[in-house]
């Protein structure tokens, strides 16, 4: 009511356009339900205050002449409104949310560069975003049952957290991104999905799933975990990277892999997991690897299991296949506790196994492994069970990602 009145004066007063460089508006609320709203609001090129847009409201929402958004906008549970833009809005500081929006299918902000968090969940018409300037900062970014099939227009240097889940049409997504340092999680998208993060270099959490290529280049440090499951590349490379510094490293279920290389790779803080990857027959592109600071839980179609370097496992050592992995064994039995004949690099349990064909029905060993090691396992349990991130609640956050982003919110 207050700021209406400071509009009105202004606008009687003729002050609006002289003023339209810099023209503060504030309120707790705006709430908007047709565009005679907006137009009421031209006079100022800033709105300090939350932006609300209600659910009975004309179907095209422009937003132009408004600068600045110094608060949130936010259109959630509207089956009316189709187009939602501004030619002139470079900036939202606080949270973007459209959520639950059959009808949304434009949605158009040529200038904005910058936004406090996007969360964008169930907007099942939108199939394309034009940001031409493009979104260069965000701090979170949740894209979630979308019909999108590019994210071209969001492509920020550095993030807290990125989780893009159930947005069945998306085929590819490239971003600048230098660094995450929360988590990332790409889950349910297309079935055709191509990712790349050419400068990415470090990053804390990930979790991917059913993507077909995912590129890191760039990637040294891994600050927490990397886990894929269920993906459909057939090999995955990372040249750079060099350490995770407390997570694992897991590759579960992805059916078509056939070649993991990480020739740079010396130490894995947590554990490491190579579980139900079928296709793969052999484990050589780790020549570096030193330390694993958790277990060591292999299960798949092995014939040849190489770890040249390897001199320190904090926990269990497992590995299990179904096809004759002996002359591997031989070579590992020689770190083995000193209780199992070995010199003791490895810390935990020592489990080597040939020829069985029940090798694959286990994709969550650690469990098992690691617990009979003695004095390891406290380490060897963070492995791969770190902080109740396990493989399967992976795909519960994956199918239940609308449930999780509304919690997140
Ligand atoms: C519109 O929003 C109001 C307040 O949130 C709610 O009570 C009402 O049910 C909504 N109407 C529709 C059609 O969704
Ligand atoms: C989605 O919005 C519609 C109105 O467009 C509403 O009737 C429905 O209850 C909302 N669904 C959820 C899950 O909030
Ligand atoms: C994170 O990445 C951005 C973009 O590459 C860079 O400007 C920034 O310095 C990085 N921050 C850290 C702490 O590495
Ligand atoms: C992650 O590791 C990089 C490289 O060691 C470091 O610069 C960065 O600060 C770490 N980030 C976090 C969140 O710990
Ligand atoms: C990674 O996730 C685990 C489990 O949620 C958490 O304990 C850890 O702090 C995260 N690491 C980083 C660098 O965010
Ligand atoms: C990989 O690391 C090396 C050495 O730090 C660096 O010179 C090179 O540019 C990096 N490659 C990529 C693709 O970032
Ligand atoms: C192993 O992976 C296949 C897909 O390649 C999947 O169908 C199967 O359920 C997985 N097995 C286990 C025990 O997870
Ligand atoms: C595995 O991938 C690496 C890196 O892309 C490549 O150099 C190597 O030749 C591949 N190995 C096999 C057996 O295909
Ligand atoms: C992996 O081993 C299982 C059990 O012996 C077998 O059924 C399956 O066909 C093998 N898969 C491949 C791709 O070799
Ligand atoms: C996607 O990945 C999840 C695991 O994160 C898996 O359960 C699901 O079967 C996968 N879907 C497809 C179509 O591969």
């Amino acid at each position: 009511m207050f700021s209406k009145q400071i509009l009105s004066v202004l606008a009687a007063a003729g002050v609006a356009s002289a003023a339209s460089s810099s023209n503060i508006c504030k309120q707790d609320t705006f709430t908007i339900n047709s565009q005679a709203d907006i137009t009421d609001l031209l006079s100022c090129t800033t709105l300090t205050g939350d932006v609300v847009i209600g659910n009975q409201t004309d179907a095209t929402l422009d937003f132009t002449g408004i600068k600045v958004i110094d608060g949130d906008l936010s259109l959630l549970n509207n089956n009316l409104v189709s187009t939602l833009k501004s030619d002139t809005t470079t900036e939202i500081s606080g949270a973007f949310h459209l959520q639950n929006l059959t009808t949304l299918s434009t949605l158009s902000f040529g200038d904005l560069t910058s936004v406090g968090s996007i969360n964008w969940v169930s907007l099942t018409a939108l199939d394309v975003l034009t940001f031409t300037a493009g979104i260069k900062s965000a701090k979170s970014i949740v894209v979630s049952d979308t019909f999108l099939s590019s994210l071209d227009g969001l492509d920020v240097a550095s993030a807290d957290t990125i989780n893009i889940n159930n947005n069945r049409r998306l085929v590819s997504y490239s971003s600048s991104l230098g660094n995450l340092t929360t988590l990332l999680n790409i889950n349910a998208n297309g079935l055709d999905l191509q990712v790349s993060f050419p400068e990415l270099i470090w990053i804390a959490n990930m979790t991917i799933s059913n993507v077909s290529s995912f590129d890191v280049p760039s990637l040294k440090v891994v600050n927490g975990s990397m886990r894929f499951d269920s993906n459909f590349f057939t090999s995955f490379n990372a040249p750079n990277l060099t350490e995770t510094t407390s997570g694992d490293i897991s590759f579960v279920s992805n059916a078509e892999l056939t070649n993991i290389t990480i020739p740079m790779l010396t130490t894995i803080g947590g554990g490491f997991l190579i579980a139900n990857n079928t296709a793969m027959d052999k484990v050589t592109g780790f020549p570096k690897l030193k330390t694993v600071g958790g277990a060591v839980n292999m299960r798949g179609n092995f014939t040849d299991i190489e770890l040249p370097a390897l001199n320190d496992v904090k926990g269990a050592f497992d590995i299990v296949s179904t096809g004759d992995i002996s002359s591997s064994c031989s070579t590992f039995k020689k770190l083995a506790p000193s209780s199992q004949g070995g010199g003791g690099q490895i810390q935990g349990k020592y489990t080597c196994d040939s020829n069985n064909a029940e090798a694959n029905s286990d994709t969550n060993p650690t469990s098992t492994g690691s617990s009979s090691g003695s004095s390891a396992t406290g380490s060897s349990g963070n492995g791969n069970a770190a902080a109740g991130i396990s493989v399967n609640s992976l795909a519960v956050l994956g199918l239940a990602g609308v449930a999780v982003i509304a919690q997140m919110l």
